[in-house]
């Protein structure tokens, strides 16, 4: 059984794609055993407690400084143990103790085909902000594994979404959530929990 805690910061879309995943079977060998929001007010909250999944919010704004939540928030990730932590819209960089402590073991959604529209600056709604100023035809979303570095980890999935004429950015954020995101991210949960991927090299291969 793979157990996995999700980190969320907003509307929780794609965690919900994760709960209804695993409830109608198509994320196998699972269970989600928690959830952790830096912010109290997420939707994404709601979602995992109409879910029975245990869910706290830690935030870097409870602490006298970064290094004290980072080293609160690692702790706490190896209380709960999990074999998985996915990152679900999480807008907190995971500190250099928890990507030591959990290599090889964090999973992350971005909704750009990495390496474009990505790395520092580039969450939410600014990538697609960026995609159709620079105008490009084709964007999508990817799922990595987590590093030290910002969106550099080793690519697990990725997935192409057209852009469409007079996309706005909340559009397009819209359908690479639907067409890309809340498809890529459990199918690479199962995949992991099922032991079909992995690292050679520093890339990924399915076995
Ligand atoms: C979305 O823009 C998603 O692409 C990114 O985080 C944002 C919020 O996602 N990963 P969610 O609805 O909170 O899952």
């Amino acid at each position: 059984m793979l157990n996995v805690v999700v980190c969320v910061s907003g509307g929780g879309t794609n965690l919900q794609a994760i709960l209804d995943a695993v409830r109608d079977g198509k994320i196998t060998n699972t269970k989600i055993i928690g959830v952790v929001s830096n912010n109290p007010t997420a939707k994404a909250l709601e979602r995992a407690e109409k879910a029975g999944v245990p869910g706290i919010c830690m935030s870097p704004k409870e602490y006298p400084d970064r290094a004290a939540f980072n080293h609160a928030f690692t702790e706490k990730m190896k209380e709960w143990n999990p074999d998985l932590i996915v990152l679900a819209g999480f807008l907190v960089k995971i500190p250099e103790e928890m990507t030591s402590a959990f290599s090889g073991r964090i999973i992350n959604i971005h909704p750009s085909l990495i390496p474009s529209f990505c790395g520092v600056g580039f969450y939410g709604l600014k990538v697609h902000e960026e995609a159709l100023r620079r105008g490009v035809k084709v964007t999508g979303a990817t799922v990595h594994f987590v590093n030290d570095g910002m969106d550099e980890g080793p690519i697990i999935a990725q997935k192409a979404v057209l852009v469409q004429d007079n996309d706005t950015p909340e559009v397009l954020q819209r359908r690479v959530m639907e067409q890309a995101e809340w498809l890529l991210l459990p199918q690479a949960i199962d995949d992991i929990a099922n032991d079909r991927i992995e690292i050679v090299n520093g890339q990924v291969r399915r076995k």
